[in-house]
């Protein structure tokens, strides 16, 4: 079967089209076609996502990476002859599509001179991220599964966070899942998320810990822009802090490691940023002195997930470690997690391929493989959800 999938949570607009063979238990992917657009350069200046920018970005970009997408995967096939919609239809897209003027005419200019293509259904994230994003996404699948008669399937993004880091690479472009021994803890980092979420088995989710204020991702954009970093930070302090590290430069700053010692396995790292700013106040800031702030921020950071994480692998006596999110991009944590799980024995560690690890539409479209049975038909109705939850408390 081929799933079309569109992600637009955050400040990347994907589309993404991948195939599947065999059941759910282990599937062979291949992505067929894969069309994302980063948006980053232009939230730059702002210092962060803007989420109105992102909507309106969204809204303009997603029908030219659909049809990049569906070029790739050679689904690209136009009418010798406009079909225009009929009149019922018309007038459902137009309810749907209706907050997004920008989307609705380059829908209406595409769709009705393209052939349906032989997709099965159509996967699309609904939450957690930011909602005028996500509702971009969600009414544009609504919208062609109207069109072209499809379900359609709701995605939870951290779920797709959770797949991407199980697929692994036979060749180019052809994936399968990676065989977990259960019960797993998925650690989710990402510019939204910090968590930590037990998984007793596949499809069931509990919450173990999450942060109480910023996220991981939030910490290190926030400290980024503190060091006059361009945005997002992560990547940027990481970059610095690996100079540190080759430099052998002194440790010349110390940073707490908030929470490490709490019974609990929550996270904190709102202090963290604060005290890095009281520290700058005292300090040259040339560039010995922004190495040096950024490798003592990242071993901090990576200290508090290894303890936590640790911990709750112990806890919940997991088999697994799954880490997934943005910020498992990072190399330092990557690096620490997985001689941590070496050092406890018997513990498998799976990790995102980088071009897998940021958001993408790939991820989506698993996870909606993966899924579904949740599908809904494509006139039952379902809401982007700001704050949607993988799981309730443990
Ligand atoms: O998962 P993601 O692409 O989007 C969200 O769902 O939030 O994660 C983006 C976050 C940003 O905060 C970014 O700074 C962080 O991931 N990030 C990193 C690295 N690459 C991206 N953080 C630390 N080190 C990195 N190498
Ligand atoms: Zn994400």
């Amino acid at each position: 079967m081929k799933i079309l999938a569109i992600e637009t949570s955050c400040d990347e607009t994907a589309v993404a089209i991948a195939g599947f063979k065999g059941g759910t238990k282990s599937p062979s992917i291949s992505i067929l076609g894969n069309a994302l657009y980063s948006q980053t350069a232009a939230h730059t200046e702002f210092g962060g996502v803007v989420p109105m920018l992102a909507k309106r970005k969204h809204s303009q970009n997603l029908i030219p990476l659909l049809e990049s997408s569906l070029r790739q995967a050679k689904l690209w096939k136009l009418h010798a002859k406009e079909k225009p919609l009929d009149a019922k239809t018309g007038k459902k897209v137009r309810e749907v599509l209706e907050r997004e003027p920008e989307l609705l005419e380059a829908f209406l200019a595409l769709i009705p001179r393209l052939s349906r293509p032989t997709v099965d259904a159509i996967a699309v994230t609904h939450g957690p991220g930011l909602e005028p994003a996500l509702w971009v996404g969600v009414n544009l699948a609504k919208a062609l599964a109207l069109v072209w008669n499809k379900p359609v399937i709701p995605v939870n993004h951290m779920e797709g966070h959770v797949f991407s880091s199980l697929l692994v690479e036979q060749k180019p472009k052809a994936y399968h899942l990676a065989k977990v021994n259960y019960p797993a803890v998925a650690l989710l980092i990402s510019g939204g998320h910090t968590e930590l979420v037990h998984i007793k088995k596949p499809g069931t989710y509990s919450l173990l810990g999450a942060t109480r204020d910023d996220a991981a991702g939030e910490a290190f954009d926030k400290v980024a822009r503190m060091l006059g970093l361009p945005y997002p930070g992560g990547p940027e302090i990481s970059k610095l802090a690996e100079e540190a590290r080759s430099k052998k430069l002194p440790r010349e700053i110390e940073l707490p490691r908030p929470m490490i010692t709490s019974k609990d396995l929550e996270f904190s790292f709102a202090g963290l940023k604060t005290a890095v700013l009281y520290k700058l106040k005292g300090m040259k800031l040339d560039e010995a002195g922004k190495r040096g702030v950024a490798r003592e921020f990242e071993d901090a950071v990576t200290e508090v997930l290894v303890a936590k994480t640790r911990a709750a692998l112990l806890k919940t006596r997991s088999r697994s470690l799954i880490v997934g999110g943005g910020v498992a991009a990072n190399r330092h944590i990557r690096a620490g997690l997985k001689s941590m799980t070496e050092d406890m024995g018997k513990i498998a560690c799976f990790l995102p391929s980088p071009a897998l690890t940021t958001d993408n539409a790939v991820m989506i479209a698993v996870a909606g493989f993966l899924k579904q049975r949740g599908a809904k038909k494509k006139s039952a109705s379902f809401k982007a959800d700001g704050n949607l939850r993988l799981s309730g408390k443990a």
